[in-house]
């Protein structure tokens, strides 16, 4: 050791000595308490006054520094008489050690004590550069920063990416807290230091298009393709039959007819099958596909069999379950709401595609797709997230991990609610496979909520890193603690009490648990729709009513079976000709009778299709857009205004650009 780190190494160890503020006097498994020494007027009032709750102090043992944080003070006898004779309490849970080598230098922090303080032991504040062991990610290659710590803000919050996302994390407050800048701030620094990312966000609110620029693949109603035949058993079943008292009958003639639909496809496309009549080669590949299985099949085909069936049966009441599922496929293949599933009129295999457009692959400079799911119809959302989260599981497992993917689900009490009365089986089945099994296959799974309390609590105790922001609901703050594993318990009392863009951070994607501020996100990347900001728009008149005619279009598109969209009555009556003009072509008829034939009609439009006629599904804009949707994009009341709607409330950013990470 030479000199001068001699003299560097004897002041830090006086100035330890003057933060030094009381001894330990009990220690219990993981936790100690320390007396601290009496009110000295001498020393500065920094060192002599008791520390805050969650402050991290630092207790040199034999062989290492041991940390402990902050859980309670008290003075157990207060007197009347005099502060200065009161015994003051700090309690500390014992969280982590420094280990020191021959030389007296720290080597790395680790989790857990192996050497607990004695009684006597010195306690004081740490100092910055023993924050910085203690909160830096020793794997510094995947850790990006997103905050730094309420103690000191000098020292950075830095995720470990790997541990993030391979293990599930979840972000929880109540609203307005700030969870969908944090998605957008974590996203953001993971995306910049990994740009052949995977990713996929469910976003209800359709608020996240701007935070990522051009780095986002944005799917919207009309132009998502998620054709019906890639639905299992139990999804068609909810879009086709839906809670009808028959379900189970109308459910059985499905599982019945679906693999013989399929197998009549396969055969059909299949070159050495041709000149074998339909039948023939229907018994031929009967019983290769399964009612589950993701292979194309037609509507038609199926209306083919379910006349056949009815054809073949005499007792009139026996006819009801097809009757319905012919109505239902009818009136479901008309539906413009439906469109993304049931509006090819030709059906390809584009399974592939499909897969390539969601999960970015290859990434083409997008690395995350987002999922706008406002403009669907509830019941429609219930069924296109089930897809998704489905899908994103199967292709984990069935590519045994080769392309890992995180999925973010904002509003995951929606999805997967505790109550079991709620929400859809076949999407919380999805997401809590992920939950559970989704880490071997590389999927990973970031939950979002403003109601924990809501959110079934399998899921939320696989999610191993959380990010808990202000919650007031006592129902939320008991199942977050319960969640909790480790030291960090002690910590969630502040919960209720946080400010805005603060979290308490645990768990395996952090060095240690703390109360982290996170960073400013630059304006241009925040989520849109802010609340609303009422005492701006109300002092303002509203003198241009157009955007009523917006609102009421948009509302009636969402239910109507018909959509009309945000066209002007001129657009609109022309649309409907060159719509007309199409489906009087090849959209079948309501009635039994001509049911039949158009679907026969349509089936050979099908198949005759020359393929230089047929969209180029490999193509990156083209593979996943139907036939021009009906469902036309709807214009926002402030987009029919060419206003910005709401103002978003103003945020301190002036230094936003320059502290966060582009
Ligand atoms: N990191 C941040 N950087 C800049 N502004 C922020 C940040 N976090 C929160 N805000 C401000 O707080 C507002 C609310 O944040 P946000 O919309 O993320 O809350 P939320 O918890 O997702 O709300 P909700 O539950 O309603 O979805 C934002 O509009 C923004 O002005
Ligand atoms: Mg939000």
């Amino acid at each position: 050791m030479n000199a001068a780190s001699a003299s560097n190494k004897s002041s830090t160890l006086k100035e330890n000595d003057a933060r030094q503020m009381g001894r330990i006097v009990s220690v219990t498994g993981s936790q100690a308490i320390v007396l601290l020494d009496p009110h000295d007027a001498s020393k500065s009032s920094q060192n002599n006054s008791s520390p805050e709750l969650g402050t991290l102090l630092a207790i040199r043992s034999s062989s290492s520094i041991v940390f402990g944080m902050v859980s309670a003070l008290s003075v157990p006898v207060p007197s009347h008489d005099s502060a200065a004779n009161e015994m003051h309490i700090v309690e500390l849970e014992l969280l982590g050690e420094l280990p020191l080598d021959e030389h007296g230098e720290p080597l790395t922090f680790r989790r857990g004590v192996s050497v607990y303080p004695c009684l006597g032991n010195r306690a004081r504040v740490a100092t910055r550069e023993e924050l910085k062991h203690v909160y830096s990610i020793s794997n510094t290659n995947s850790a990006v920063r997103i905050g730094s710590l309420q103690q000191d803000s000098a020292i950075p919050t830095m995720v470990a990416v790997d541990e993030l996302l391979g293990k599930h994390f979840a972000i929880l407050g109540t609203t307005g807290t700030g969870k969908s800048c944090v998605v957008a701030l974590i996203l953001r620094a993971i995306l910049k230091e990994n740009p052949q990312a995977h990713m996929i966000l469910l976003d209800p609110h359709n608020e996240y298009s701007s935070c990522f620029g051009n780095m986002a693949e944005i799917v919207t109603p009309s132009d998502l393709n998620l054709p019906f035949w890639l639905m299992t058993f139990e999804e068609t079943v909810e879009v086709l039959i839906g809670n009808q008292s028959d379900r189970e009958l109308d459910a059985s003639v499905l599982a019945e007819l679906i693999p013989l639909a399929k197998s009549y496809y396969a055969a059909k496309n299949t070159p050495s099958a041709s000149g074998c009549s339909r039948l023939q080669r229907r018994t031929t590949d009967s019983g290769i596909f399964t009612v589950d299985t993701p292979v194309p099949y037609r509507i038609s085909d199926l209306m083919i069999l379910l006349q056949e069936k009815m054809g073949s049966l005499d007792q009139r009441s026996t006819l009801a379950p097809y009757k319905r599922l012919k109505t239902r496929l009818e009136a479901i293949t008309q539906d413009p709401r439906y469109s993304f599933m049931f509006g090819n009129l030709t059906v390809h295999d584009d399974m592939a595609s499909v897969l390539c457009r969601l999960f970015r692959i290859p990434v083409n400079g997008k690395p995350i797709t987002i999922i706008e799911l406002t403009g669907f119809p509830s019941e429609v959302t219930n069924v296109v997230v089930s897809v998704l989260c489905r899908m994103t599981f199967d292709f984990g497992l069935w590519s045994e991990g080769y392309v890992p993917i995180t999925l973010i689900c904002e509003e995951a009490h929606r999805y997967v609610p505790e109550d079991t009365n709620l929400g859809f089986e076949p999407t919380k089945r999805a997401i809590s496979r992920i939950a559970k099994e989704g880490r071997k296959y590389g999927v990973s799974l970031g939950i979002v909520t403003q109601r924990p309390a809501e959110l079934d609590a399998t899921i939320l105790s696989q999610c191993n890193t959380v990010f808990a922001m202000r919650m007031t609901n006592e129902k939320d703050q008991e199942i977050v603690k319960a969640a909790i594993s480790d030291a960090a318990t002690s910590l969630m009392e502040f919960i209720p009490s946080m400010r805005d863009r603060e979290a308490i951070a645990f768990g395996e994607g952090l060095a240690l648990p703390g109360r982290i501020h996170f960073d400013p996100l630059p304006e241009h990347a925040l989520p849109k729709r802010g609340a609303a900001s009422f005492s701006d728009q109300w002092t303002k008149e509203i003198t241009n009513t157009e955007f009523i005619d917006s609102v009421v279009a948009r509302w009636r598109a969402s239910s109507a079976p018909e959509t009309i969209a945000d066209l002007t009555t001129q657009e609109l009556e022309n649309s409907d000709t060159n719509d007309h003009q199409e489906n009087t072509e090849t959209t079948p008829s309501r009635s039994p009778a001509q049911g039949l034939e158009n679907f026969d009609r349509r089936s050979s439009i099908e198949t005759q299709t020359p393929p230089s006629h047929q969209p180029d599904r490999r193509s990156e804009n083209l593979m996943l857009t139907s036939k021009p949707a009906p469902s036309i994009r709807l214009k926002s009341p402030a987009e029919a205004l060419g206003v910005g709607g709401f103002a978003r409330p103003s945020s301190n950013l002036e230094n936003a650009s320059e502290n966060t990470p582009e």
